[in-house]
């Protein structure tokens, strides 16, 4: 049914005034007094209020269309008019409606608790609060690509399916591979490493699974990870690297839709503000930090929600803790080179007390010491062969970083919960709609 049909906007377009236009869409709602139907239709490009007079449809059109419920799908010819009191200026005065689906009464309304409304999200996920919300998530997207398009990152598919749990077992999803351990992906990294060597810079959008029961506003169980490796590379150009795309992308997103983001609370300018270089902090000098300010953390001490928001809070850019302690991070992360207790690793922490956004890190290079890391962890290296091959064909210093992109729509965005930067949020309690 491609159909040559118009849009909404087009009944909004200079000129339109006087002209005929075919619609097709949704209803928002409808309300109809003495003989004359307002409903206001919308499709991808807006609403418009379009009126139907009986005497103009005819008793038996006209009846159809008052029962269209809010949702029912219609199309709908008709004449643009200025109307000072329709929203926008003007609106289309039907000479046909033709009913697709009357629809069921729609079961959504406001007041509705949030279960209920994460029961039927495949229903909720039509507000215009949403359709925003994925709007700029596709706008975030596209920066993201037009930014490694520019810098010569090449985009990559590695496998979602995998035989090793990367990121460390207890949060992996385990699955039945024919009869052999698998595991949904927690990070597509190793992959990354690999495609790495023909490529130099390689970068990748894919599911990352992660079997967390926390139940928090900044956890999901599967999220949209974007991750990068880049070849000769050390710390400081990772950073740098970092911030570079952060800024652009934000700004690209502020440039091109300010509107939709100052309709969700998050005025463009304070996206346009941000800017590089973004300061940066040993974990060391946060644990002081952190020490004076009351909290009981010492060094060793894994920084949670509660750590990363306290050192962002007053912030309005983001900010990078550097050097973790290696006992904290994972077997990939290469030893400092002047402090053999900590790694050459980088969080981003999101302004305003968002926490982390980006987990980057250099990788080690040395087969001998990433040998020893796993057994130190319990794992078995023969797991892991495949990479520890990288390392006996022409090992070259490199680094990478994987970013979550629902936590940096959270916020970009001014979400109190991740779940609402995307349609369908897993959680340790629901996989389902
Ligand atoms: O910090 P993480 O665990 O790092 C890695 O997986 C590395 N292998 C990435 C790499 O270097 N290629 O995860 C990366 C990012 C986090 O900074 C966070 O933004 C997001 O993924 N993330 C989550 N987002 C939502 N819900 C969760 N449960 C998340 N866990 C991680
Ligand atoms: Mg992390």
């Amino acid at each position: 049914m491609e159909a040559s049909f118009d849009t909404v906007a087009r009944a909004f377009e200079p000129g339109a005034v006087g002209t005929t236009v075919r619609l097709h869409g949704w209803v928002l709602r409808s309300r109809s007094s003495g003989g004359i139907l307002f409903l206001v239709l919308r499709d991808r490009t807006g609403s418009v209020q379009v009126t139907g007079r009986k005497d103009v449809l005819g008793a038996e059109a006209f009846d159809a269309a008052e029962h269209v419920q809010n949702e029912g799908s219609v199309s709908v010819e008709g004449t643009v008019a200025e109307d000072p009191r329709a929203p926008g200026g003007c609106e289309v005065r039907a000479s046909r409606i033709h009913v697709i689906d009357a629809g069921l009464p729609f079961p959504i309304w406001s007041g509705q608790t949030e279960e209920f409304l994460l029961d039927k999200r495949h229903l909720t996920i039509r507000s215009q609060e949403f359709v925003t919300i994925f709007r700029l998530k596709a706008e975030l997207l596209r920066a993201f690509r037009e930014f490694f398009d520019a810098e010569d990152v090449l985009e990559t598919t590695p496998p979602i399916l995998t035989g090793n749990a990367a990121e460390g077992g207890a949060e992996a999803f385990e699955i039945d591979y024919f009869g052999q351990p698998g595991y949904l992906s927690q990070t597509a990294q190793l992959y990354l490493e690999a495609l790495l060597f023909p490529n130099e810079r390689v970068y990748a959008l894919t599911p990352s699974f992660r079997a967390e029961k926390s139940r928090t506003p900044r956890h999901i169980t599967e999220f949209q990870n974007l991750e990068v490796e880049l070849a000769w590379c050390d710390l400081d150009g990772l950073l740098t690297f970092i911030e570079r795309m952060f800024v652009s992308v934000v700004h690209t997103v502020a440039d091109r839709r300010p509107k939709e983001l100052a309709s969700l609370g998050r005025p463009p300018e304070e996206l346009r503000a941000i800017a590089a270089p973004f300061p940066r902090l040993t974990y060391g000098k946060a644990i002081d930090r952190l020490k004076a300010a009351g909290f009981s953390v010492s060094w060793g001490s894994d920084l949670g929600a509660a750590e990363e928001r306290a050192l962002t809070l007053e912030s309005n850019v983001p900010l990078f803790l550097t050097h973790f302690p290696r006992e904290l991070k994972a077997f990939y992360m290469l030893r400092s080179p002047n402090d053999p207790r900590t790694v050459e690793a980088a969080d981003l922490l999101g302004p305003e007390g968002y926490g982390e956004i980006v987990g980057a890190s250099c990788r080690e290079t040395d087969v001998d010491r990433l040998v020893a890391r796993l057994k130190e962890m319990g794992v078995d290296p023969a797991g892991y062969e495949w990479y520890l091959d990288l390392r006996r064909h022409g090992s070259v210093p490199h680094a990478g970083f994987g970013l979550g992109i629902e936590r940096m729509l959270r916020w970009m965005l001014r979400r109190e919960h991740i779940r609402d930067t995307t349609p369908f949020p897993r959680t340790p309690s629901r996989h389902t709609p």
